[in-house]
């Protein structure tokens, strides 16, 4: 290795030589290096060689640094030629070894959402919370005779007909699943009716789910759900009703919400009345509104004085006591609120739908 000398012109060819076959045989960036030790590293033959220039007489001294510069220039051209080659090489592999597809499915779990129909059925509940009301529940699977007789429904009227109710069979059971949440008013009123005679009136609120023969559609669900209110008390007059209405309004649709009372029959209130909101898109205004159908007036819910016999049929006294009642659908109340145009998207699930009304705690 060492006997290479720099005045030796065919012997430094010969190692130049091998040290540029070496470079282009070195397939990798590390064969690279391992031949750039190789052929010019401290122990490398034309690097020994070029250690003995000093102790040459000046012409050789002239002649072999000639040499040796030139070897060493065509040395480093060749490897900085190989090495920008591996290099564009391996930058074009890892690009291909290492790219991302970005359409893959990912693993991570989705956050989820909270459905809008329980968000809205809180916010509706906490605001009656806030003046003092109590949350009243009641089964899903109802008797008939909370669901109908109590609240004077007649043996034959219409709403008892297999098309719209779902009965349980077998029909002696007597039982239903139930069409609106009103038989929960009758429920909480038996639960409570000690407290009238202890001077303290009942306010309730009963949300929940209810049923009926409908085929799904964009404006119908068999499963839907309303929120019920009742207050029973000395006094209650429909002043006290439509005060409540207008609060609840306005708590839900801003302050400028205003609200109408249209007379209708229920037979559980006397007297009825269909309670309608002043349009907010239009405000009644626009002969052409969507959300209204250009009647100025959306339809929000039923509401009235309830009837004797239902205070009757909870062991109150009429004639002591009066009570109104008012109940509306939550699906409905959503879809005219953020403008949700099909109800199927409130019932299939989607967390997509979900997620757009967002997380309310
Ligand atoms: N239960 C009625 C329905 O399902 C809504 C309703 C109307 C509830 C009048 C009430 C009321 O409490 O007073 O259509």
């Amino acid at each position: 290795m060492t006997d290479l000398s720099p005045l030796d012109a065919a012997g430094v060819d010969a190692a130049v030589e091998a040290a540029l076959a070496a470079f282009a045989a070195a397939s990798t960036l590390d064969e690279l290096k391992e031949a750039r030790l190789a052929h010019t590293g401290d122990k490398a033959p034309l690097t020994l060689a070029n250690r003995q220039i000093g102790g040459l007489s000046p012409e050789e001294k002239a002649q072999a640094g000639k040499a040796m510069g030139a070897a060493r220039a065509a040395m480093g051209r060749a490897l900085a030629a190989r090495t920008a080659e591996l290099e564009a090489e391996r930058d074009a592999r890892v690009l291909v070894e290492e790219a991302v597809d970005v359409t893959l499915p990912t693993s991570r779990q989705q956050p989820g959402a909270r459905h809008p129909i329980e968000t809205m059925q809180e916010r509706m509940c906490d605001l009656f919370v806030s003046m003092g009301w109590e949350v009243a529940e009641g089964p899903e699977m109802e008797a008939e005779w909370f669901n109908f007789d109590a609240l004077n429904f007649d043996p034959d009227h219409p709403a008892r007909e297999m098309q719209d109710t779902f009965f349980i069979d077998p029909p002696s059971s007597g039982l239903l699943l139930r069409t609106h949440t009103s038989p929960v008013q009758v429920r909480a009123a038996l639960e409570r009716r000690d407290s009238l005679e202890g001077g303290r009136g009942i306010y309730v609120v009963c949300p929940g789910k209810t049923f009926r023969t409908d085929e799904l559609d964009a404006t119908h669900t068999p499963v839907f759900h309303q929120i019920e209110g009742l207050a029973i008390d000395k006094g209650l007059t429909m002043a006290h009703l439509k005060g409540t209405l207008d609060h609840f309004a306005r708590a839900l649709f801003g302050p400028d919400a205003i609200t109408r009372l249209r007379p209708a029959f229920f037979p559980f209130t006397e007297p009825s009345a269909e309670m309608d909101l002043r349009c907010f898109v239009c405000g009644g205004d626009d002969a052409a509104c969507r959300t209204c159908r250009g009647t100025g007036w959306i339809e929000w819910g039923g509401c009235g004085m309830t009837h004797p016999n239902v205070l009757r049929a909870a062991g109150i006294d009429p004639e002591k006591y009066t009570a109104f009642a008012f109940g509306m659908g939550i699906e409905r109340t959503l879809m005219f609120r953020h403008n949700v145009t099909d109800m199927r998207d409130m019932v299939e699930g989607d967390v997509r739908f979900s997620q757009q009304f967002g997380m309310e705690i």
